[in-house]
Parts: C-alpha cells; structure tokens; sequence
C-alpha cells in the first residue's frame, strides 16, 4: 500500500527559514494529490522531506503506515520527476528510459519490453532511437516521465514537471499524467503554483501558504467551500469578488451587508443570517464568483448590485467587465503573514457575548469564565486590514459577459447576486459557516 502521511512535519532550515510548519496531511493509496501555493511556500521542501532528501525537524513521515523518517531515499520506493529534468543527451531515448533498469541489473529482453511498454503508454513509442536533442519540450518531458515510472514505483512525487513548457502543450500533457498515474494505480503527490493544473488534475489539493496548510479537499470542495480567504482568493478565474461587508441586523425583519453604497439583505428566515447576525456591527467579507452574477435589467427588483464598467478584458470565448459599484475590495496578500486562530470554542462565544450586549444592551448571563479567556469582552479583535495580512482598494467587481459585448467603460451595469453563492469570511479570513451547501 503506497500511502503517506505527515504527522506534524516542520522544517526549519539552519538559517532558522520555518518553510513547514506543522504540516499533516494522509495521501490515499492510488491517490493523485496536488500540493498548490504560491512561490516559496514550502512545497518542494514537502516533497523532498517525502522523498528522504530533506529530514524534517520535527514530526513524523509515514510511508505505507511505517515511520519513514530514517529510511534512505532509495529504500522509499518513490520516483520524483522535477521541473530542471536532466536527460543524458548522449543516449538514446529508449536508453534514457531505460537507464535506472539497467542500474538496478534487469536484463537487456525485459528492459527493453518495459521501455517499450512505458514508452507506447506515454506516446512516445515512435522516438525511442532518437537523441534528446532530436525531440521537443512536450517529448523531452515525456521521456523524463517515463524514466521515472520504468521502474514501477509505488509513489510518484512531480515537482512542477510542466512549468518549463508552454500553456496548449502543458493542457495536453496535464490531462496525459493525470490519466497515465490513474491507469498505473501509483499515489502520486504533484506540486504546482498553478492553480488550474490543481483544479483540473487532482483527485484532492492541499493548499499551502508559507509553510501551512490552509485547506485538503476534492477540488469541488476547496473551490465550492475555500476554508479560508486566502484559499478563496487563491482559487478559480476570475478571482473571487471579495467584499468589504458591515453587517447590521435588524431583529425579525433581515440582516443587511452594506457595501459601501449599496447593500445586500440576508431574509431573516434564512438559515444563512443567523451565522452571519453575529458579526452585528462588524465587518466581514463577501465573496462572490463571477458565475454568482447575472447581467440583469437595470430596474430588475431583488438582490441586484448597480455599477459602472470601469474596463473590459476580451478573452475570446468570453469577455469579462469590471464594474465600479462603490464598494471596497479584501485584497488577500499571497506572502503575508500567516493568520494567527484564536481556539474557534472560544472566539464564538465571545462573539456571541459581543453581539448579544450590543443588541440588547446587556451582557448575557453566559458572560463569565469564557469571556476571561478571552480576554474580557473588550478585546476586540482586529478590524480590516491587518497589516501584512490583507489590503483594501475600490471594488472592482469581474461579472462575465457573452463574448465582445456592445458595451464600454463608463456604461452602467446591473447584476443580479446568487444569494445561495455568496462566501462569508472573518476578520482573521477564516469561513463562517452558513450551516448550508
Ligand atoms: N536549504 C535552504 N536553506 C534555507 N532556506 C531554504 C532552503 N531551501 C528552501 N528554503 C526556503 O524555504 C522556503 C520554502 O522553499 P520551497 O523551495 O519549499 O518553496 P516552494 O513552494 O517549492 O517554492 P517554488 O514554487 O518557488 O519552487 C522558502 O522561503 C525558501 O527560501
Ligand atoms: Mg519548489
């Protein structure tokens, strides 16, 4: 069984670099998992730690349910194929693939079948006496690819084996080592900045900012869910509409998101406002997807956002206009800090107490040991923006529109909102759970 699990696996490099912070994560036997995040989050150093060429500091690496840690690289059972891939330029392709076989002693008959199967496989069967030198970017990485499956491994670790190509021929080949990895049955861990490559190859994506882990899931749940604003920025194009929202709830009747000029209403009724009623007062953010809003009407009634396209961006099958609605904008910053959590038991209930007091004008009778951990009812926690952490600009709302609309800058635009669609985040970019979806 190739599985792996990292058990609160931190590295600390010697220069005192925390690149993995406290990482668990459990890849499935047969699994393809996709490790995404922005440049310089700790990913390779993941990978390596996996691979037995990086120790951790501290933590535990399981391979097969075995601790793993002082298990060397070559007793893992692991091919890596990496982004600078190196191929004898001397050999012939077949002689590339086929070189760790003839390392490990098999005999030249079932080396050569084993090359010929893993290079039919990868569709490269035709090019197998040509020199690297004779063959192109896509069939370079191919052989590389091959190389590293040659020897049947039971775990393969990619560390952004595509980004040295360009983009139609790393679509072709993306689709190509999802299935080839699924068809062999090997777990594989892929790393990428990319996020599309993660969405459209993974069976589930851990999404990392410097050194944590933010949110594992199947990429239906990490971009129909994102655990936190960071995740929720970091997947999907356009990118979410996220929102600078005041919440003001008016008892029995609805909770309003006022955003800047305008405002959304959350029914009363609706399970949703009873999540988002406990920041009374406060601020949050609303994210919204573009397929969330709907070009309407400019008269149309209901949960509808008027604005001015400010500019269009033409993407042949679509066109997308950014509107100015008068609202504020969260713009999550990839290399801030990472947010610091508060135990969530505690931070609710003090956010309970808070709004409570101030609806009413009272402090409940629930106010009391909880509320000293807390630090007393005072203790507010930061408002929007932290430093390093977020930032806020005017609103520049991307709604999609057919292709080459007969629109321009300055024109007004009205969208309807999927209310059922919309995201809520706190002021530290955790999700409030809505309780639906
Ligand atoms: N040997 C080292 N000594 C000190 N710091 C290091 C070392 N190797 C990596 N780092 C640092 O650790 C952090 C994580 O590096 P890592 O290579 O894992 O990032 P990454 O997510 O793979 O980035 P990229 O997408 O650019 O490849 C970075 O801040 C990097 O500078
Ligand atoms: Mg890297």
């Amino acid at each position: 069984m190739a599985t792996v699990a990292l058990k609160d696996v931190t590295k600390v490099f010697p220069d005192g670099t925390v690149a993995v912070d406290t990482i668990n994560l459990d890849v499935n036997d047969g699994e393809f998992m996709v490790l995404l995040g922005p440049s310089g989050c700790g990913k390779s150093t993941v990978l390596r730690m996996v691979a037995g060429l990086e120790d951790p500091s501290s933590g535990a690496i399981m391979l097969g349910g075995e601790l793993a840690n002082d298990l060397p690289p070559r007793d893992r059972k692991i091919a890596m194929v990496f982004q600078d891939f190196a191929l004898y330029p001397h050999m012939t392709v077949g002689d590339n693939i086929g070189f760790p076989l003839r390392l490990s002693g098999v005999e030249p008959g079932p080396r050569g079948e084993r090359i010929q199967d893993v290079a039919s496989a990868l569709g490269i069967g035709d090019v197998l006496a040509r020199k690297p030198g004779q063959l192109s970017g896509g069939q370079r990485q191919r052989v590389a690819m091959g190389r590293a499956i040659v020897r049947r491994p039971g775990l393969f670790l990619m560390d952004e084996p595509l980004s040295n190509l360009d983009s139609g021929l790393r679509a072709e080949l993306r689709a190509e080592i999802s299935g080839l990895t699924r068809e062999l049955g090997v777990t594989t861990i892929y790393v990428t900045h990319d996020q599309a490559e993660a969405l459209t190859m993974a069976d589930r994506v851990a999404i990392m900012r410097k050194g944590v882990l933010q949110d594992v899931g199947t990429p239906t749940q990490v971009y129909g869910r994102p655990a936190t604003l960071y995740v929720a920025a970091f997947l999907g194009s356009p990118r979410m509409n996220l929102l600078e929202a005041s919440v003001y709830v008016h008892l029995d009747r609805y909770v309003a998101l006022n955003l800047g000029e305008q405002a959304l209403y959350l029914p009363w009724d609706d399970i949703r406002s009873r999540a988002v009623a406990h920041y009374h007062g406060e601020r949050i953010v609303v994210g919204m997807r573009a397929e969330a809003l709907t070009p309407v009407a400019p008269d149309t009634a209901g949960d509808v956002l008027h604005g001015r396209i400010r500019y269009l961006e033409h993407h042949g099958h679509e066109s997308l206009a950014f509107l100015d609605i008068g609202a504020t904008a969260i713009v999550v910053d990839e290399m801030g800090t990472p947010v610091e959590r508060a135990a969530p038991g505690q931070r609710g209930l003090r956010r309970f107490n808070q709004v409570m007091q101030r609806l009413t004008g009272r402090a409940t009778e629930s106010s009391g040991p909880a509320l000293e951990v807390g630090g007393g009812g005072g203790n507010r926690t930061s408002v929007l923006p932290d430093p390093g952490r977020h930032h806020r600009r005017p609103a520049e709302l991307a709604v999609r529109l057919a292709p080459y609309p007969q629109v321009s800058p300055g024109h007004p635009l009205a969208v309807q909102v999927r209310m059922d669609a919309l995201h809520f985040f706190d002021e530290r970019g955790d999700r409030i759970d809505v309780g639906w979806r």
